[in-house]
């Protein structure tokens, strides 16, 4: 690897993103589209009794109205992961009367118009038999149950004997820490425009899974695969809540089909808060016993969140908790409550993330109880092996987190009294908590194509979602092949294209990126073949092993570039257009031997002032180890988001629901906070680029950057408020009347 790999190339989709070009899902021109409006429950628990849709026949523009009652017949799709298909929800849309959440879909109205569709819309009257509902952990106590497993991981865990470790502990500490229900909140809402010809479907979508879309809404429709076109060229963000497959694909396509026309079906801000998932409440007892010196003894960590009446999804706040540090006695739980709010969903670093801010807030009390410093209890405590799985690390640079960031921020300079540190009235809080989220791969698949004018392009069914990935599969083919990352094209979010897994779980760039290294290479020895086969070439006679190619030209080792032939002219004297390379490529045995794992430190600064209990973070100095850096820039870019959602986390994101109706408050960007550029200061991030020697065999050695970046963000900030403040807030948000 030389050139473009580690550097920092700008995004080949820059340009057309800020001019405007970038087609997102409900921005594709289709030619005669009608459009749809959802229609979703008022009431959380209970049964629709009558559609009167009367009214809304009459009015101008109207098409059709799809309903429980004339819904064409829809399936179940199965619900495995690893066949690539995952419904958000596996009950069938529209399936009978019975009502489940808030917000649930009950009808799809189309009309000529969008404002011809809302207002006939507005004309269909619904009513219910209502039961009252179960909205609220508290409230749904005697449906706790404990919920299996998380994606094959069994949820409960146990080894040594943590009760009695923590019994005999010489240093304790205890208590429980809450995260509120959140919702990803992506800029792009969900859309989906579905054109049929014939019995085949395309379906425009903003999917964090393309070949995932087409497999579900396949067998949701009944349909063969083959007979689906998933088509998501741009994502305006997802953070999990377009990582599964929601109903609203469906209802554009049974839309499109029933009145013979394309439909477009966008939902609405309000409606994103019930149609594609969001995180769920926890609540996360922690309890650490150490020794005087700090050496961890017991630790127990018991997680309650909620999830549907109708599909299980479990926020898995301890799963990362069984490997976080060195530990012989460990007890983790997890209990689920059964309410009637919609399903929730993976939201960036699922478990990870609300786990990380209870377990590291936990740490830093402990490390007030034993007058340590708090990177110093988490050094004494270092894991050098995953003790849950018994395997070592594929690569482990923790300690180098903790040293490069510390330094950055200059934690050395810390006085640990609360309330000792002052920036003229401001009371000032130095907090950290450690970072991680696990190295995940899964098998991806491209198609490189050398072309005769001296060009490139990859193809991939993976996704851009922001994270960069049409910028880093080009950087992959110029690193191969010496053609500058300008003369490549990027083509991705298709599903037609060589299968690659959900842009979830942070594998992307550790899935996709590998195959396209193979792909760009084996497109290369064809050029070569052909420049040592051709008569007309200057390398003709030479054996493979003889040649070499950089900088878009073959040529014979030892001797200057400038000797050998071009790509385009080997094509030309084959009257070729282009040669192409594909490869597939899934994990081997290395998950047998180790465990991958990224890695990071989060040091935050805030400054209260103390009259209006206002917290501004200041600054934030993290470092990440994540692997091989492929693109400083983009990478950089992920970890400001995830820095910055972590702050909004913290200070700001709390989704309410009325226990009432199980409605949600505050559905809209007005009422649910998130930071805006006021709320943001210096953000120093730093990455210990040190390639994974293990995770995959093409030489790549990335382990992804999108989701670690937000884990330990809010206990570093936590515990920066409790510096600054003496105030221990162990109910997130962080929001001034609980400072006051
Ligand atoms: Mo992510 S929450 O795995 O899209």
């Amino acid at each position: 690897m030389s050139t473009a790999v580690g550097s920092s190339v700008s995004r080949k989709d820059g340009i057309l993103k800020i001019t405007g070009q970038a087609r997102y899902a409900a921005d594709h021109p289709i030619k005669d589209v009608a459009h749809a409006v959802a229609l979703v429950s008022t009431i959380a628990h209970g049964r629709i009794t009558r559609i009167d849709s009367a009214e809304a026949e009459k009015a101008p523009g109207f098409l059709a109205i799809i309903h429980h009652g004339n819904a064409p017949k829809l399936y179940r799709s199965t619900n495995d992961f690893m066949s690539a298909t995952k419904p958000g929800e596996v009950r069938v849309v529209f399936e009978d009367d019975r009502v489940h959440y808030s917000g649930q879909y009950v009808a799809v109205v189309v009309a000529e118009t969008l404002q011809q569709a809302q207002f006939a819309a507005s004309l269909v009257k619904i009513t219910y038999e209502a039961q009252p509902p179960v909205v609220g952990i508290e409230e749904g106590r005697n449906t706790l149950y404990d919920p299996a497993e998380f994606f094959g991981d069994k949820l409960a865990y146990k080894r040594g004997d943590a009760a009695a470790a923590y019994q005999a502990a010489a240093v304790k500490h205890e208590a429980t820490y809450t995260t509120p229900p959140e919702h990803h909140n992506p800029m792009e809402p969900s859309a989906s425009i579905a054109e049929w010809s014939g019995d085949e479907l395309t379906l425009y979508e903003t999917t964090q899974w393309v070949v995932g879309a087409r497999n579900t809404v396949a067998e949701m429709l009944g349909m063969p695969q083959e007979k689906i076109h998933i088509v998501s060229p741009f994502i305006g963000g997802g953070f999990g809540c377009k990582g599964f497959i929601w109903p609203h694909s469906l209802l554009s396509a049974i839309s499109a089909k029933k009145i013979g026309r394309p439909v477009k079906l966008n939902l609405t801000r309000k409606q994103m808060f019930s149609a594609c998932g969001h995180r769920s409440e926890t609540i996360q007892k922690v309890s650490l016993g150490a020794n005087t010196e700090g050496r961890l003894n017991a630790l127990l960590h018991d997680t309650t969140v909620y999830t549907s009446t109708i599909d299980e999804f479990v926020e898995s706040c301890g799963a990362t908790i069984k490997q976080i540090y060195s530990c012989p006695n460990v007890s983790i739980a997890h209990h689920a409550a059964r309410l009637n709010i919609a399903t929730p969903t993976p939201m960036r670093a699922p478990g990870e993330n609300p786990g990380m801010y209870a377990f590291e807030s936990a740490m830093d009390e402990l490390a007030y109880k034993l007058k340590m410093d708090p990177v110093q209890l988490r050094i004494v405590n270092h894991a050098d092996k995953n003790e849950h799985t018994n395997q070592p690390y594929s690569s482990k640079y923790l300690k180098e987190c903790y040293q490069v960031a510390g330094e950055k921020f200059g934690w050395a300079k810390r006085n640990p009294e609360p309330r000792s540190m002052r920036d003229g009235k401001l009371l000032v809080g130095w907090g950290m908590a450690t970072a991680t989220y696990p190295g995940m791969r899964s098998p991806g698949a491209a198609r490189v194509r050398i072309l005769q004018d001296g060009s490139a392009s990859v193809t991939s069914a993976t996704q851009d979602m922001g994270g960069g990935t049409y910028t880093t599969m080009a950087q992959i083919v110029a690193d191969v092949t010496g053609i500058p990352v300008e003369k490549i094209s990027s083509d991705l979010g298709d599903s037609h294209m060589p299968p690659a897994p959900v842009s979830g779980g942070s594998m992307t760039t550790a899935s996709v990126l590998p195959a396209v290294k193979k792909a760009a290479e084996e497109a290369l020895k064809k050029l070569v073949d052909a420049a040592i086969s051709d008569e007309k070439s200057p390398l003709h006679g030479k054996k493979q092993e003889e040649v070499t190619a950089a900088n878009g030209r073959i040529f014979a080792k030892g001797s200057s570039p400038e000797s050998g032939i071009s790509y385009g002219k080997v094509l030309e004297g084959q009257k070729l257009a282009a040669v192409e390379g594909e490869s597939s490529l899934h994990p081997g045995d290395e998950r047998q031997k180790y465990a991958f794992h990224s890695f990071g430190a989060q040091f935050v600064e805030v400054k209260v002032d103390p009259e209006i209990a206002k917290v501004t973070v200041s600054r934030v100095a993290s470092a990440f180890d994540v692997g091989r850096i492929i693109n400083l820039k983009t990478a950089r870019s992920q970890a400001y988001s995830g820095i910055i959602m972590g702050i909004g986390m913290t200070l700001m994101e709390h989704t309410i629901y009325d226990k009432r109706d199980g409605s949600i408050v505050n559905s809209n960007l007005a009422d649910y906070a998130v930071p805006v550029n006021a709320d943001i200061h210096s953000i120093d991030v730093s990455f210990i680029d040190k390639p994974d020697p293990y995770i995959d065999d093409q030489g790549i050695g990335a382990r992804g950057v999108g989701e670690i970046t937000v884990t330990g963000l809010a206990a570093a900030l936590a515990n920066a408020v409790y510096h600054a403040t003496g105030r221990r807030i162990r109910e997130l948000p962080i929001t001034p009347n609980k400072l006051l």
